[in-house]
């Protein structure tokens, strides 16, 4: 035992870069530091963009606002959020260019929800194996979200998840402006958690003998130093990529898409109403996302630059909102895919994209962002930097990393579109072991994942959602969405008790589905009212 204790806590942080993720780090470690360590956010001026749209997913309320003490009810007004109960994918089964999307679906158009939240388990198995079991005998036409999840009659219908009282009906996450994100945060970090903010542009990064930063020089001459850099500073990777020169790893042999086309497209609300989802429309070469918010939606059109130029890729897009080329303001983007191989090297961690990118798809962007920022706050070192803190949480980053990499790469690969070039080559490409070993155990009939005990509590437990984050339900939307249908479990042949168990929560399914229906208002007017112009 050590008679002398030396304090060799971290005493001063420096977060280079204000953007969603700077100012999320600012925030998540004035909290959770508990004002003892200095935050200073360096942030060059920026460059106005237009608003696109970022979507979300339901743990942002739980896993990171509620960590700052900040209501849902505050936040989102802030940043023009809008609901969002799910993705609608549309016309990922139908070969053929982008059909103008229509207004109305019904039977026979091709589209198919992702819904969040878990299934309902009786006897081992979750809902959506009785819903297999059923239909490969023909004992149901209904589609899996349609028979196990309460909501798509609410998607269908534009409703709020929430009743005009405040109450929640269902799981559900956020769209909104991140740009106003940035800014909302950056107001609480300096007045509630009482972060410095720096405006000026980085010069370079000053390292010690043992590789370490010291200090971040600015274009106007000043010094900023720390015991520990967190680097939000975008794709560029100014300091875990350029200063600490740790390689990024490319993964574009596992998705295609490396570029984007978006903008704002303005929407009438009053005569149409605000679809609470997202929706992802298939596309020649990727798919065009639809982030609906008050007044207008985002929209942009991901897509792989080896197999559409640019040129064509903006005109399908403006296309499919009608736009024309040469008056829209259009945001065109290239992107690399992919993660640092370490994400936290010595005094220096990348959170945001300055650590990885994956497309869009599955609204992960902010996710990665404050995953990260709570595996860094468990991992969080003192000077003398054990090196198992900071293994322990790349390994952590990497699994979330390629669990979502490899779930997006199912969605190509297993969509039976195979008409353009693009979904040809996705044919060919190779899936990792991981999820290899998981479809496997899908079309055998057993559940993909570890099974969540506690149903009730995925979303209010950050950690267990962390740790099985693609789950059973994540699985069956997306491969029985595209036309994936495995054998039911063999043992519920046996079990024809359960079977007529399953049978009774298939008709509480419905009946929800018809109460929440007529009891909830439209979202448009959920929305006009929070946002205080009705
Ligand atoms: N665990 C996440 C959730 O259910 C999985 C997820 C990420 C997800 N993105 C999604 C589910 C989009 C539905 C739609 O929230």
């Amino acid at each position: 035992m050590a008679l002398v204790t030396v304090d060799n806590r971290i005493k001063s942080v420096v977060i280079l870069g204000g953007g969603s993720a700077g100012w999320m780090s600012a925030c998540y470690l004035g909290s959770h530091l508990q004002g003892s360590v200095r935050l200073t956010v360096l942030e060059a001026p920026s460059i106005p963009k237009i608003g696109v749209g970022e979507a979300t997913i339901p743990n942002l309320q739980r896993a990171f606002f509620d960590q700052l003490g900040i209501e849902e009810d505050e936040w989102m007004p802030e940043v023009n959020a809008s609901f969002k109960m799910g993705i609608k994918y549309i016309n990922w089964r139908t070969p053929g260019q982008a059909a103008p999307v229509p207004r109305k679906m019904g039977r026979g158009t091709d589209y198919f929800y992702h819904l969040f939240g878990l299934l309902p388990e009786l006897d081992q198995f979750p809902l959506s194996h009785y819903w297999a079991n059923k239909k490969q005998a023909g004992g149901t036409d209904q589609d899996f979200a349609y028979a196990c999840f309460k909501e798509p009659p609410l998607l269908d219908a534009n409703k709020s998840p929430r009743w005009l009282d405040g109450r929640r009906a269902t799981n559900y996450a956020w769209h909104f402006d991140a740009h106003r994100l940035a800014a909302f945060l950056s107001r609480v970090a300096t007045e509630r958690f009482g972060v410095e903010h720096v405006q000026g542009e980085m010069q370079d990064a000053v390292l010690d003998e043992r590789g370490h930063i010291t200090a971040l020089r600015t274009k106007d001459g000043r010094t900023l130093s720390a015991d520990f850099f967190v680097d939000c500073s975008g794709t560029r990777g100014l300091l875990i990529n350029k200063a600490m020169a740790e390689p990024f790893v490319d993964m574009s042999d596992y998705l295609l898409c490396d570029s984007a086309v978006a903008a704002s497209v303005p929407h009438d609300d009053e005569r149409y109403g605000v679809e609470p989802f997202t929706s992802s429309i298939a596309m020649r070469a990727g798919w065009t996302w639809r982030i609906p918010m008050l007044g207008r939606f985002g929209s942009g059109y991901v897509f792989s630059s080896r197999f559409t130029e640019r040129d064509e890729a903006t005109k399908d897009f403006c296309d499919l909102w009608s736009l024309d080329p040469a008056q829209a303001e259009l945001n065109q983007i290239r992107f690399r895919v992919g993660r640092n191989r370490r994400a936290w090297v010595k005094n220096c961690v990348g959170i945001g994209l300055s650590s990885c990118f994956l497309e869009p798809l599955e609204s992960t962007g902010l996710y990665f962002i404050y995953g990260a920022l709570y595996q860094l706050v468990k991992h969080f070192p003192d000077k003398t930097f054990n090196p198992v803190l900071s293994d322990r949480f790349n390994r952590e980053i990497e699994t979330m990393f390629d669990d979502s990499r490899d779930f997006l790469q199912i969605h190509y690969y297993f969509s039976p579109r195979n008409d353009t070039p693009f979904w040809a080559a996705n044919k060919e490409l190779r899936l990792s072991d991981s999820i290899s070993a998981k479809i496997e155990a899908f079309k055998a009939g057993i559940p993909v994942d570890q099974p969540v005990t506690d149903v009730s509590t995925y979303y209010g437990n950050f950690e267990a959602e962390f740790r099985n984050f693609w789950n059973n339900g994540n699985y069956y939307c997306i491969l029985a969405g595209l036309g994936l249908i495995p054998d039911g479990p063999p043992t519920l042949t046996y079990r024809e008790r359960s079977v007529a168990r399953a049978e009774t929560v298939f008709q509480e399914v419905r009946e929800q589905q018809g109460s929440l229906a007529a009891s909830l208002p439209a979202n448009h007017e959920f929305l006009r009212r929070l946002h205080g112009n009705n």
